[in-house]
């Protein structure tokens, strides 16, 4: 969207954030690649629907998830990875992030315990729909001793209309 503005308006003053793809297709000048103040820092741009699109399963969905894991328990990452192994279901990505300095932080409502901290982050992409009861089931599992899952998207693979 950003880079659509830039070229209708014609906007000579302003930049856009966006990738060489966007900038190729919306006919702008690169001033600066790999902008990132760390090297391995990536950026995922993400397309979101105007109309929610419903999980479906009947074309390829993907779903990114997010949860923390505490990591001074034993084998909690294989826990995690084995309720998508057991059920056939294909990770594409999982990327962790360390939180050292500034670890994650949940309040509990309650305020009966403590505010929990936790080291890690694990962002996981599933060859899955979240309409496939399989999936709702392996999420299920993960809440049984992860802190919490959150979903962050449910989307069609099919990325051919750029
Ligand atoms: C890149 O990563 C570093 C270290 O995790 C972080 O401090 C910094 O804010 C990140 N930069 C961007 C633009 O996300
Ligand atoms: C999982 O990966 C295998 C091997 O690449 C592939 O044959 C299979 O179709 C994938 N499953 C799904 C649900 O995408």
């Amino acid at each position: 969207v950003q880079q659509r503005l830039v070229t209708e308006q014609m906007l000579q003053d302003t930049g856009a954030v966006a990738s060489s793809l966007a900038a190729e297709l919306y006919g702008l000048d690169i001033l600066a690649e790999n902008i990132q103040d760390e090297k391995e820092n990536v950026t995922r741009f993400m397309m979101l629907a105007r109309e929610p699109i419903v999980p479906q399963v009947d074309k390829p969905f993907k779903t990114s998830i997010v949860f923390p894991l505490e990591d001074w328990k034993p084998a909690q990452l294989l826990k995690a990875l084995a309720v998508f192994a057991l059920r056939d279901i294909n990770l594409t990505k999982i990327e962790s992030r360390p939180h050292k300095k500034r670890p994650f932080r949940v309040a509990d409502d309650t305020f009966s315990t403590p505010v929990k901290y936790f080291n890690y982050l694990f962002y996981v992409d599933l060859e899955a729909s979240m309409a496939d009861p399989k999936t709702r089931k392996a999420l299920g599992n993960l809440e049984e001793f992860a802190p919490f899952v959150r979903v962050l998207g449910s989307y069609p693979t099919d990325v051919s209309e750029v």
